[in-house]
């Protein structure tokens, strides 16, 4: 135990995801049990800078862990890129008395939090992001609600494209990462599936073998999943029509993806993220993240994973090859 540890802080950064707030609610209850206090930072690094902190009490996290977004606002914080803005938020942190703090946010959040660690605070990471693109762990809160977000709006769009025949091109999140693609992909069927991180899975005279072959062979309709990494989806779209002759139309997702309710799965990542975060600083260990690895939870130095090299998951994009054509 670290008896120098009195006070934590929690903040999220990055894009908000579904199960930010369970995760909040665990860090700020494993930590009162402690007999912590705990500051509430809103809006990220742009509230640590601007002192917009609140200490939470239990009562604080009450009917929150169902809730999607992030009661302690999110936000990304151009200015911490710099020096002198990283020393602000040390000193900060120092004026709230602030001595551990848990970083719930995306790589980009870690690399914040890595620049605190070297200015004496002790800070541990939460993965929270619906892009999965964290390649230390296996999984990242909200991803799990987000492509259960994308399964269910293919269902809807499924309808409307099997009974026009069309092709649905769909467009779905995740910045140069294509996880939420090749898993909503394969959860829904998908003719085929186009990723940011693979050149082959973007071809185009493949994709129009495949559509005119599943038409010949009966098929009434197509989906074609488009990672947003990969470009325009909306010229794709017209590309289709123009060299298959079936009709096509464009649905961007967007942020309905981040929103709703996070899924059984989520909330219990978050909470157990939330939990081993608030123990590992209570152990007194900093430069921290929590990660799962071959299903475990492991706690991993953040330099360390950050400079992991992630690898996308090329297996499923083969399967779908594989079972989407009859
Ligand atoms: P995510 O955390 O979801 O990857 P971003 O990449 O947008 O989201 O990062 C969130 C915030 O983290 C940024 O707006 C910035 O404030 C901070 N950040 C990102 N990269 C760095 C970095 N290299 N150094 C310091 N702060 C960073
Ligand atoms: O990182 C999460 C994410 O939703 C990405 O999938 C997407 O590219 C980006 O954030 C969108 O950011 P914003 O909410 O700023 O439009």
């Amino acid at each position: 135990m670290d008896s120098s540890l009195r006070t934590i802080g929690v903040l999220t950064s990055g894009g908000d995801a579904p199960g930010m707030n369970a995760c909040i609610r665990a860090v700020v209850r494993s930590a009162l049990n402690k007999g912590l206090r705990v500051m509430g930072i809103r809006k990220g690094y742009v509230g640590l800078l601007r002192g917009d902190v609140m200490e939470m009490h239990a009562s604080s996290v009450a009917d929150i862990i169902h809730r999607g977004g992030t009661v302690l606002y999110t936000a990304r914080c151009p200015e911490f890129f710099q020096v002198e803005y990283q020393d602000r938020a040390a000193e900060m942190c120092r004026i709230f008395g602030i001595d551990g703090l848990v970083v719930i946010g995306g790589d980009g959040s870690f690399r914040g939090a890595q620049k605190l660690s070297q200015r004496g605070i002790s800070v541990v990471g939460v993965p929270g992001t619906i892009d999965r693109d964290i390649a230390c762990s296996e999984y990242t809160i909200g991803f799990d609600s987000a492509v259960n977000i994308v399964v269910d709006s293919i269902a809807r769009l499924r309808d409307t494209s099997a009974s026009h025949e069309r092709c649905s091109v769909v467009e779905v999140m995740g910045r140069n990462c294509g996880e939420l693609a090749l898993w909503s992909g394969i959860a829904t069927g998908a003719d085929a599936i186009m990723i940011p991180e693979d050149e082959e899975s973007q071809g185009f005279d493949h994709l129009v073998r495949v559509i005119m072959e599943n038409r010949a062979r009966g098929k009434s309709h197509n989906i074609v999943i488009v990672a947003e990494g990969v470009g325009n989806a909306q010229e794709l779209s017209k590309k289709i029509h123009d060299a298959t002759g079936v009709e096509s139309r464009c649905t961007i997702l967007g942020h309905i993806q981040r929103g709703g309710s996070p899924t059984a799965l989520d909330i219990k990542h978050a909470s157990m993220m939330g939990y081993l975060a608030v123990e590992a600083l209570y152990s007194g260990e900093t430069n921290r993240l929590i990660c799962v690895q071959n299903g475990k939870y492991v706690n991993i130095d953040i330099d360390e994973g950050l400079a992991m090299k992630r690898e996308p998951s090329l297996d499923i994009w083969k399967a779908n090859l594989q079972i989407s054509t009859y």
